[in-house]
């Protein structure tokens, strides 16, 4: 049977490359790309289906579901870690209701896969930080943190109880150059790259020696693409699995920058909300879950990632 491939929250960071890398892969048109507002560039360029979807209307989704009948689904829209703590009961209600709409209509319309992140927020001041393990205390302290914990128990649950086919990756900080971040913690990452470019400078709101678990973005498609195709037999964590890619610190990263651009200066900020929330998660992860069952394996450290994120970015910024 051919696929039809939802993706829903479609114009963020990660909707922007993943629907580029889908449409590669099944054809433009297998792949419906949405998202609450109109397309941006990146998703006009290769061109093929496109939705204005508000995943917490389910009359308007339902009606998406009718219209498609997907085979598959990947669940994008959320709100990320540093806006949640601005707003924490819509970040509640995103995070959370919109997931249960599309667990439901998964079931009700027999969809055979459904991809949705969880993250390394799902952490807390109580795990282990250094190479975290896929199982220990888990006491997030971010409203993010905690419904993406939340979210994964869901997911388990719906694989448990409705034999509904929940995907799931605890993606690290990811990095990429054809999508700015859409306000979390590790957003510093990609600006980095930008004012390097434009300006020479970057003043970070994470102190120098904030290590945490990051990855490129094309490693992160890989993985959750890898993930999909699976056989399902070999898919043994249902909630979410622990993911690894680089971990670095805003210093580290800043020195390699400064291979490429000698000049580049970092300052740093006194003080700022996103520095509780990074010390409270993980340094680095332990995915030998990941590693074990489908074969990961990133491919871009440290600096193979800052030397395509300056190759690609330079004619842009
Ligand atoms: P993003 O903020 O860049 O994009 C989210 C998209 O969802 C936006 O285009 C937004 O317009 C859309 N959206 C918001 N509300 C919507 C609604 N009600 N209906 C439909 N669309 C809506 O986020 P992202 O970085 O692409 O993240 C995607 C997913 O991956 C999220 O679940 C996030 O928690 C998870 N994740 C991201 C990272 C990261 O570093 N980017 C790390 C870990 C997990
Ligand atoms: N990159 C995300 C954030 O900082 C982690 O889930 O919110």
């Amino acid at each position: 049977m051919s696929e039809k491939i939802l993706v829903i929250g479609a114009n963020g960071q990660i909707g922007t490359e993943l629907v580029a890398a889908l449409r590669g892969i099944y054809g433009a048109e297998a792949v419906i790309a949405s998202d609450l507002k109109s397309p941006v560039y990146a998703l006009r360029k290769n061109s093929g289906p496109y939705e204005i979807v508000n995943v917490l209307d389910k009359d308007n989704l339902h009606h998406i579901f009718e219209k498609y009948n997907p085979t598959q689904v990947y669940l994008l829209a959320a709100i990320l870690s540093a806006v949640g703590e601005q707003k924490p009961k819509v970040a509640w209600d995103l995070n959370m209701t919109g997931l249960l709409h599309i667990l439901d209509f998964s079931v009700e319309f027999k969809v055979e896969k459904v991809f949705w992140p969880s993250s390394i927020a799902v952490f807390g001041p109580h795990s282990p930080q250094q190479q975290t393990p896929q199982y220990c205390v888990m006491d997030p302290n971010t409203v993010y943190g905690f419904s993406k914990l939340a979210g994964e128990r869901w997911c388990e649950y719906y694989f448990t109880k409705y034999g509904l086919d929940v995907r799931s990756l605890r993606y690290p900080g990811l990095i990429g150059w054809r999508a700015n971040p859409g306000g979390g913690t590790t957003d510093y990452a990609v600006h980095i790259f930008h004012q390097a470019l434009k300006t020479g400078k970057y003043e970070s709101f994470l102190s120098a020696d904030t290590a945490l678990p990051m990855m490129y973005m094309d490693d992160a498609i890989r993985a959750t693409i890898t993930l999909m195709n699976a056989p399902a037999g070999e898919v043994t964590i249902r909630s979410a699995y622990n993911l690894a890619g680089i971990s670095f610190t805003p210093a580290q990263l800043a020195d390699e920058i400064k291979k490429h651009i000698p000049g580049f200066e970092i300052t740093y900020v006194d003080s700022d909300p996103r520095q509780a929330i990074a010390d409270s998660w993980p340094k680095s992860i332990d995915d030998t879950y990941a590693q074990k069952d489908w074969g990961w394996e990133p491919e871009y450290d440290l600096p193979k990632m800052v030397q395509d994120m300056l190759v690609n970015l330079k004619d842009i910024v």
